[in-house]
């Protein structure tokens, strides 16, 4: 009995000095705009890595920018992981977020480091992906339809009603899609392609993974998605595949940026220096099953993964379409010829 006493205030007592380790370590509040399953392991793993106590909110990357936005000059997370990169491009234009250069930068693939250049010093690459087209095969072949290998297939009527994409007011996904279009086509034709599409279009999802988890479901039979995203999913046990479209596709370079007015600066640099070490790179795939190409030089492609050097990447305008006014205007745009007709 009295030797329980001992060993539950030995317990007690050793949970009181982790507490204290961890108060003494601090705490790190995080925007992550990846799949959930990753930014869960990446805040888990980075605790237990450091100490640091983290409190994540996961939010589509168009989302995670209209929240920055609002909180402006008090902002309650110190920094923002993943998510395509136009709006943190966006971010760093409205000086939203802060310069800062990390030791590993040494250790980045140049399109890692270009998108800091890029912006100011503010954002950087951590990962990159390409858009292409996820269908689910059963599905496909019990309508008898043959999957999409152009951008220029998606339009006939034999994909009416089956075709699934994101809203990009929510997702950077869908808004990587509409850039890449217009800079494949021209902007008047990119806009008159995708009225064309609109009637084979069931839903316009809230987040870019939204379509590519309806095809894993059985609900749409295809959707425009991040090509890994359709992997993640076959890899999960679901009849997906995907192709990339025979005219060129966009890409994202997934970054990371610390928010301007960042309360706990110390901790935010910390994590930062630590999400582009080859290890913490490495978790997306083993824990979460993620299947971008990362940013570290030393992080393996993972088994399975989309290559990109296989696939036909566009020449796509990051400064551009990162620009905040160019972001506005196509979305308000799509708005208001494309997301508001009547289906
Ligand atoms: C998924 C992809 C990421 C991408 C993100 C964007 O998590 O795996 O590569 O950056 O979606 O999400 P969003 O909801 O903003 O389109």
């Amino acid at each position: 009995m009295r030797l329980q006493h001992a060993a539950a205030a030995l317990i007690a007592a050793g949970c009181a000095f982790a507490a204290n380790d961890a108060a003494a370590q601090g705490t790190l509040n995080l925007y992550c705009s990846v799949q959930v399953e990753w930014c869960q392991a990446i805040a888990t793993n980075f605790q237990r890595d450091t100490g640091i106590r983290v409190n994540m909110t996961q939010r589509g990357s168009g989302e995670s920018l209209a929240a920055i936005r609002a909180e402006g000059q008090n902002p309650r997370a110190d920094v923002w992981f993943g998510g395509t990169g136009d709006p943190h491009l966006a971010a760093a234009e409205e000086n939203l977020t802060q310069a800062y250069e990390s030791p590993n930068n040494a250790q980045l693939q140049p399109w890692a480091l270009r998108q800091w250049e890029q912006s100011g010093r503010r954002a950087i690459g951590v990962y990159a992906g390409a858009v292409g087209f996820g269908y689910n095969t059963e599905l496909l072949q019990r309508k008898g339809i043959e999957p999409p290998r152009c951008w220029s297939d998606l339009t006939d009527p034999r994909f009416r009603g089956e075709i699934q994409v994101a809203n990009p007011n929510s997702s950077g996904t869908a808004y990587v899609i509409i850039a890449t279009l217009v800079q494949l086509m021209g902007e008047d034709q990119a806009f008159d392609y995708m009225r064309r599409l609109h009637p084979n279009i069931n839903s316009y999802a809230r987040s870019g993974t939204g379509p590519i988890k309806a095809v894993a479901r059985g609900e749409t039979g295809i959707s425009l998605s991040f090509v890994h995203d359709a992997v993640t999913e076959r890899n999960a046990g679901f009849p997906v595949s995907y192709t990339t479209p025979c005219e060129g596709t966009g890409y994202e370079i997934g970054s990371m940026s610390i928010l301007r007015g960042a309360r706990n600066l110390t901790q935010a640099r910390r994590f930062y220096d630590w999400a582009l070490t080859a290890p913490a790179q490495r978790l997306g795939f083993e824990a979460g099953g993620q299947l971008q190409t990362p940013s570290n030089r030393s992080a393996p492609l993972p088994p399975n993964a989309p290559d990109l050097s296989q696939i036909r990447l566009i020449e796509y305008d990051f400064a551009k379409y990162g620009r905040a006014a160019e972001r506005r205007r196509l979305i308000e745009r799509w708005d208001r010829e494309v997301g508001s007709l009547p289906r």
